[in-house]
């Protein structure tokens, strides 16, 4: 697979940038596009991912939903927290810009999407979460999954990449570059994290439709 449809274009938070990611999202199923946040922003949301691990207060993730819900580090490493607006002026710029890209695809896709739901996520070294899709199997609303990287100076060996398993296309893999972001359609996309040989924190979300 070639890798036309990514780019290194700045500003991609912008109306440019809004019109790559649905272009590539409607073309392919995913996106992935370099410098969606400023470096100033991806570094205070970093500091305060970094801040939540070191306090203790992230929360090892789970996975499914209702009775089903449970811990399984094996399955899925991360350790979450759950992003509330007015939590820190970071914070509540991220959720701003993602309101902007919401409204930029209900517009360019007739998604209908009504709500953004968004965690810090903290991988530590060796941690990964295994093959799976975002819809939970009793609750469709997750259409559109965002993960936007923090992680200064990533380099191709500390590993950590998103491997997106595209239906009949093989894999494609996005290194957790800071600043930059992946997006996919939740039902379709097969994916998983692979282990790194540091820390990687993101910020993991999913805009959902009401069902
Ligand atoms: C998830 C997930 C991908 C990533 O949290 O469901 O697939 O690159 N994250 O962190
Ligand atoms: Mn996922």
């Amino acid at each position: 697979m070639n890798r036309t449809h990514s780019s290194a274009h700045s500003d991609a938070s912008g109306d440019e940038g809004h019109r790559r990611i649905l272009d590539a999202l409607h073309d392919h199923g995913w996106s992935e596009q370099d410098n969606f946040l400023s470096p100033e922003l991806t570094l205070s949301l970093a500091l305060e991912c970094a801040a939540l691990a070191a306090a203790g207060t992230l929360a090892l993730a789970q996975i499914s939903q209702g009775a089903a819900r449970s811990l399984q580090p094996n399955v899925r490493g991360d350790r979450i927290h759950w992003l509330e607006a007015g939590q820190s002026e970071a914070c509540d710029s991220y959720l701003a810009i993602m309101e902007t890209l919401r409204i930029a695809l209900n517009r360019g896709l007739f998604l209908g999407l009504e709500e953004y739901e968004s965690h810090f996520a903290f991988y530590a070294p060796g941690d990964s979460y295994l093959q799976h899709r975002d819809q939970f199997r009793h609750d469709d609303s997750r259409t559109v999954s965002v993960v936007v990287y923090l992680n200064a100076d990533w380099l191709p060996e500390h590993g950590g990449e998103l491997r997106l398993h595209p239906e009949g296309l093989g894999i494609w893999d996005i290194s957790p570059v800071g600043s930059r972001i992946a997006v996919f359609l939740s039902a379709d996309m097969l994916h998983e994290v692979l282990p790194a040989t540091r820390d990687r924190l993101s910020l993991t979300g999913w805009f959902r439709r009401r069902t």
